[in-house]
């Protein structure tokens, strides 16, 4: 799986374009997903210029508000809303909302997760440990931490847990054009997984999630993270701006 998340970028002839390039410069399989994450308001032109070119790259949103449905949220964003507009995934726990909303926490996420799942969109569930942690050899502490959003998902949701996707992206390396290291994103991943089998249980349940990495990831370094054991897809930033690359990163992977 390899997705474009476009932040808090682009404009409406900015996405024409890219997913006009995109769709001519890349054969999209349904081994290796393509996924197209615009900022929300430009999801319904995404959907209309996909549906055009009547090709696979699929709509991911980079936010959903899941708790408070019971009160009015202005500027609130519901699974439903996202569901309505064709977005087909959802980006849940991204460390710059998770900085961003400042007080967020894993109850917080599980029910952005739990309402995701409820309108059957699959999710990328991101997580990833900040500079500090790294240095203090706190890494899986903090990994395993953020997976436990996971593991207090509602029982009714079992049957749902194969649309979870996991994004492993230390936070140093996301938009500073320092990607982890091959043997550290190896280490991360295989903790990662077997967190997931061993601590969340989830082997019991045969899921076995993929983990994708983000982090300044470009076309020089693509082709070895990709090849990297238990990395199973890339989640591109900055990189994935520009159509030609993104599509170049998506042929090498
Ligand atoms: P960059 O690829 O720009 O480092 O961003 C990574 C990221 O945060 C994707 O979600």
């Amino acid at each position: 799986m390899i997705v474009a998340n476009w932040k808090m970028n682009g404009t409406r002839q900015s996405v024409t374009e890219w997913i006009d390039s995109v769709s001519g410069n890349i054969d999209i399989d349904n081994i290796n997903p393509c996924i197209f994450c615009p900022p929300a308001c430009y999801l319904e032109h995404a959907r209309k210029l996909i549906e055009k070119h009547n090709n696979r790259i699929k709509l991911g949103s980079q936010i959903i508000n899941g708790t408070n449905y019971d009160k009015p949220l202005t500027g609130g964003i519901s699974a439903k809303m996202l569901k309505d507009v064709g977005a087909e995934y959802v980006i849940i726990g991204h460390s710059e909302q998770r900085d961003f909303l400042g007080k967020i926490n894993n109850n917080f996420l599980t029910e952005d997760v739990e309402k995701a799942l409820s309108e059957n969109l699959k999710i990328i569930f991101c997580v990833g440990e900040d500079f500090q942690s790294k240095e203090n050899s706190e890494t899986y502490l903090c990994l395993g931490e953020q997976l436990d959003a996971l593991g207090q998902l509602h029982s009714t949701h079992e049957n749902k847990l194969r649309s979870i996707t996991v994004a492993y992206e230390p936070i140093w390396a996301i938009g500073s054009g320092l990607n982890a290291e091959k043997d550290y994103i190896e280490e991360t991943h295989e903790f990662i997984k077997k967190y997931i089998n061993d601590h969340l249980g989830w082997s019991q349940l045969d899921i076995y999630p993929a983990v994708l990495y983000g982090g300044s990831v470009n076309l020089d370094n693509c082709e070895e993270i990709i090849s990297s054991t238990d990395v199973d897809g890339l989640l591109i930033g900055g990189a994935s701006l520009n159509s030609e690359t993104f599509s170049k990163i998506y042929n090498l992977s």
